[in-house]
This record gives structure tokens, C-alpha cells and sequence, in this order.
């Protein structure tokens, strides 16, 4: 009833909606009207009442609240289920455990804020409260583990593409995963998997973008590296609308990647990448190598070509660029 309260002052912009029409409409008493006004001021939304008029909305709160984002979203699977906390450890966990209770495929979980965001190879993901996006999304694929890597690549483009959406911005990809301005990232996706030999039981897709992070709420380590859409736009840009951009564009690859047409989507990823043509250094698991990123292939991996000419397949690793004093970064 809460819900359906809301969207009636929602359908009526700036105007009092009277308590009688309510009342009308929804079939229910003025008390349990006032109670449920009363639930929707303590969320953050100011309704301002008149004794004559009525209820009239004045403004939303700034928070991820699923009716918020399903207002208008446009998918039929990422997003039908959205469920919300003020605070968790880290919405890839939580996501784990309602993949092992069954939640239908396509459920995210947001968080205003994460104590224990986690990043790839084990580092923390800084998620300061309200200010950014920390998701993440239960896929059911029916593909072998092997396409595994392909999520990320995929939810690098949507990333992308919602960011555009929203801001306008132009932003990059560095291989595999990492959004980037400006050499600052913005964006990180950290992919999990619960898999059998041949196939994928699930996959956690976990997003983590920097959208109003002023500098001062990174840790200080990363004050360098890091950057946010209100700092690289200069303005804020309203989380629910990027939020739900970021479901409708990974919904569009999702159904690309099921149908067989990954080709589409590695264009999409080959039109934006900052590290293809660029001279690099990956630090892969237990070992480094130099060369220039060449391409990546139809299951994501990267080939870097090294100075013998020879190619090599990269599956997993950090990449930094080649600067013209000859650093990387
Ligand atoms: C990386 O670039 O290292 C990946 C960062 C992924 C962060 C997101 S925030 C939402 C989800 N929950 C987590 O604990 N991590 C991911």
C-alpha cells in the first residue's frame, strides 16, 4: 500500500492529491493512509501535508530504493528483484548466499554502503556510504565455466555504455575490467562463480562505481588512482538514474551474450578499450611480461604480442601502460 501511495502522488507532479481520493482510489482508511505517509517521511521523502488540500510529493531521497530504480526500468530479468541495504559487508556475499536459497536469475543486491567491499586478487573496494553504486547481479547462464571470463567483458561494456547514458562521459576500458578517466578508474567488476566441471551452477556479477565520491571519502592510497563521475563531470549525478541505465544496458549484453553474439559485444569492448595498440606490463599470476597489447580473443583473454614478435595469451592479470618516460601507470 506504501508503494502504491507513493506512485499516486508520483502521477500527480507538483499537485495535492486530496486524503479522500486516496482513500478513493486505494481502498483504504485516512489512518492508514497517515501511517504509511508517515513510513514514507521517515525513508527521506518529503510530503508535505494540507488539511484542505491533501498530500502533495516534494522531493525523493537520494537513495537506491528498489521502487526508486524499477520506476521506469526496462528489463524483463536484471533487476525484477532488487534487494536493498543501508549497510552490508559486501553485496557480492550476500548475493552468494540467496544464489544457494534460489532467488530467480536477474536479482541484485545494492548497498548505500559496503565494510568489506571486496576487489579482484583479494584487495578491499573502498564503498563509502550514499555516495556510490556498490551492486550485485545473480546470473544463471547455460554455458560451461569456460565462457566465465566473456560476464566480465560483457558488464565492461554496459558500464561503459550506462555511464555514457547518464553523463554523457566518455569513459575506457583497461583489460579486463577496469573502467577509466583519464588513467583514474571509476569502475571495477569483480566476477565470482559457483561452477561444475561443465557447467555454471551461477555467477555473481559485482559492480562497483564511483559515482558521487567527492576525493576526500577515497582512502587516502587511493586519492591517486581513483577518480568518480562527480569528480571527472564536476556535477552529481543522481545514482538511481545510472543504477538503473546500468540494469537496461547489462540486460541488452546479457541476452547478446546468451544468444550467441559475443562478437557484438567484443566490439562494443575493442571500441572502447584504453590498452589495445598500447605497450604494456601485466603482472599475471606469478609472473610479468612486457609487450603490446594486440587484441583480445573471442573468450576475453588478451594477447600481447612481446618483443620477439611472439603472442601470448593472457587469462587473467593487471595491466598498466607504457608512459612516455618509459613508467608505467
Ligand atoms: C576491482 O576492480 O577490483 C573490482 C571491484 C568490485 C567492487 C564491487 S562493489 C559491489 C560488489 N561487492 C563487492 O564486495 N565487490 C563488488
Amino acid at each position: 500500500m506504501k508503494k502504491e501511495i507513493l506512485a499516486l502522488l508520483k502521477r500527480n507532479p507538483g499537485e495535492y492529491v486530496s486524503g479522500e481520493d486516496v482513500s478513493h482510489q486505494l481502498s483504504v482508511s485516512r489512518t492508514a493512509i497517515w501511517k504509511h505517509i508517515q513510513a514514507l517521511r521517515e525513508e527521506g521523502y518529503q510530503i508535505e501535508s494540507q488539511s484542505r488540500l491533501g498530500y502533495r510529493l516534494q522531493e525523493v531521497p537520494d537513495k537506491l530504493y528498489p521502487e526508486e530504480v524499477q520506476d521506469g526500468l526496462s528489463t524483463n530479468i536484471i533487476g525484477q528483484s532488487i534487494i536493498y541495504y543501508e549497510r552490508l559487508g559486501s553485496t557480492n556475499d550476500l548475493a552468494k548466499v540467496l544464489a544457494a536459497q534460489g532467488v530467480i536469475e536477474g536479482t541484485v543486491v545494492v548497498a548505500e554502503e559496503q565494510s568489506s567491499g571486496r576487489g579482484r586478487r583479494g584487495r578491499a573496494w573502498a564503498s563509502p556510504g550514499g555516495h556510490g553504486v556498490w551492486m550485485s547481479v545473480l546470473l544463471r547462464p547455460k554455458l560451461s565455466p569456460a565462457n566465465a571470463p566473456k560476464i566480465t567483458i560483457m558488464a565492461a561494456v554496459a558500464v561503459v555504455r550506462a555511464i555514457e547514458r547518464v553523463c554523457g562521459l566518455k569513459v575506457g576500458i583497461k583489460w579486463p575490467n577496469d573502467i577509466v578517466y583519464k588513467g583514474k578508474k571509476l569502475a571495477g567488476i569483480l566476477t565470482e562463480m559457483s561452477a561444475e566441471i561443465d557447467s555454471i551452477n551461477h555467477i555473481v556479477l559485482g559492480i562497483g562505481t564511483n559515482v558521487n565520491v567527492p576525493l576526500e571519502a577515497f582512502p587516502e592510497e587511493i586519492q591517486e588512482k581513483g577518480t568518480s563521475l562527480l569528480i571527472a563531470t564536476g556535477q552529481q549525478v543522481s545514482r538511481v538514474a545510472y543504477l538503473r541505465a546500468l540494469l537496461e544496458e547489462l540486460e541488452v549484453a546479457y541476452v547478446q551474450f546468451c544468444t550467441e553474439q559475443f562478437d557484438t559485444i567484443l566490439d562494443g569492448w575493442r571500441k572502447h578499450s584504453v590498452t589495445l595498440g598500447e605497450d604494456v606490463r601485466v603482472e599475471g599470476i606469478g609472473e610479468v611480461l612486457f609487450g603490446t597489447a594486440a587484441d583480445i580473443d573471442s573468450q576475453g583473454a588478451l594477447l600481447l604480442r612481446q618483443k620477439d614478435g611472439e603472442m601470448v595469451k593472457v587469462l587473467a592479470g593487471d595491466v598498466t601502460l607504457r608512459k612516455e618516460d618509459g613508467s608505467y601507470c
